[in-house]
């Protein structure tokens, strides 16, 4: 069910069941924090394999102490300016904290999502919430109800309706190493964001057989019709002679008789309503029964960067 009742959410949880709440960046697909059953219908619902740890949702920074240690002060510094918001903190586990949720690392992810509903959830819960992307391993992310919806109908019973996501792509992971900040996961917060508060980060490069975040495996955001990326879009247009074509672009609308349909991110050119219709837009796109979807290549810069990112990742074919 769809509700915006958030004391349905409150008992389902309190239950130890799953629901997919919002944030500011997309749902999330959440349980309690502290219950092996609860992390373990997230990780069943969402077909996620366990290598993959989870982001613990929190109410406030006081609730830091519950989850972690030796929290270094570039991470006070930047929870303390960014949160609640779209940055998630790679800190040391303290022993509280599940096995199963970090996937046997000795770090937790953490975050206070900007969400009234989903904050005053926390509030009224004796536990923090984990909670990864609502969506089936591997593919888009959700930013509305309607595709929380679309991937669960069968599987969870309460979706918690917090309208379209504000952000639209997920929260920027910063971890530390002898206290260095890495960047993880390019996200809603760009790196020259981040940089302005401490200074130079270190860019975390990865590869498929160890990854130390899972969410930069190189095929992931991936909708089920092939995607092309590029900054030549007329060029690969007469490349897929006739078949029909979808177009993810930028700002500016291609007219050509190839095209079934086409989204563009934003008129005006303006890199944070272009991150927040991007996974829509990829949905309709894929509901549109096409042979491919070429992508418009962002600006290598800002938020730029992380929509780039998820392109990439959802253009990889293995
Ligand atoms: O915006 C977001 O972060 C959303 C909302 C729901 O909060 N959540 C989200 O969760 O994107 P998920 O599970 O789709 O992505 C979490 C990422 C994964 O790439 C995971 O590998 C990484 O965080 N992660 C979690 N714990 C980690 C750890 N201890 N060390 C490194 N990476 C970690
Ligand atoms: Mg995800």
């Amino acid at each position: 069910m769809i509700t915006k009742n958030i004391n349905i959410a409150i008992d389902t949880l309190n239950n130890n069941d799953v629901v997919a709440i919002p944030t500011e960046t997309v749902y999330g697909l959440a349980g309690n924090a502290f219950s092996e059953s609860a992390l373990n219908k997230i990780f069943a619902v969402k077909k996620r394999p366990l290598f993959n740890p989870l982001i613990v949702h929190i109410k406030s920074i006081e609730q830091l102490e519950s989850i972690a240690i030796e929290i270094p002060e570039n991470a006070i510094k930047l929870a303390k300016y960014f949160w609640p918001g779209p940055l998630t903190l790679i800190l040391k586990k303290n022993s509280a904290v599940s096995n199963l949720v970090t996937a046997g690392k000795p770090t937790v992810a953490v975050r206070v999502p900007n969400h009234p509903l989903t904050l005053s959830l926390l509030d009224s819960l004796q536990f923090p919430l984990a909670a990864p992307s609502a969506n089936p391993f591997g593919s888009i992310s959700p930013t509305s109800a309607k595709h929380d919806l679309n991937y669960f109908e069968k599987t969870i019973d309460v979706i918690l309706d917090g309208g379209d996501c504000e952000n639209g792509v997920e929260s920027t992971i910063i971890g530390f190493e002898d206290n260095e900040p890495i960047l993880y996961r390019h996200g809603s917060i760009s790196i020259e964001e981040i940089e302005l508060k401490i200074g130079k980060v270190k860019i975390h490069t990865n590869n498929n057989s160890n990854p130390n975040a899972p969410g930069m495996l190189s095929r992931h955001y991936s909708p089920s019709t092939s995607i092309y990326l590029t900054n030549n879009v007329t060029e690969i247009i007469n490349s897929f002679y006739e078949k029909k074509i979808g177009l993810l672009m930028f700002k500016n609308k291609v007219i050509a008789d190839e095209i079934i349909h086409q989204e563009i991110l934003s008129e005006n050119g303006d890199m944070k309503v272009a991150a927040q219709n991007l996974y829509a837009a990829l949905h309709r796109l894929d509901n549109c029964n096409l042979d491919v979807i070429i992508a418009e290549k962002f600006p290598d810069k800002g938020l730029g960067k992380t929509i780039n990112d998820r392109l990439e990742r959802a253009a990889k074919k293995s």
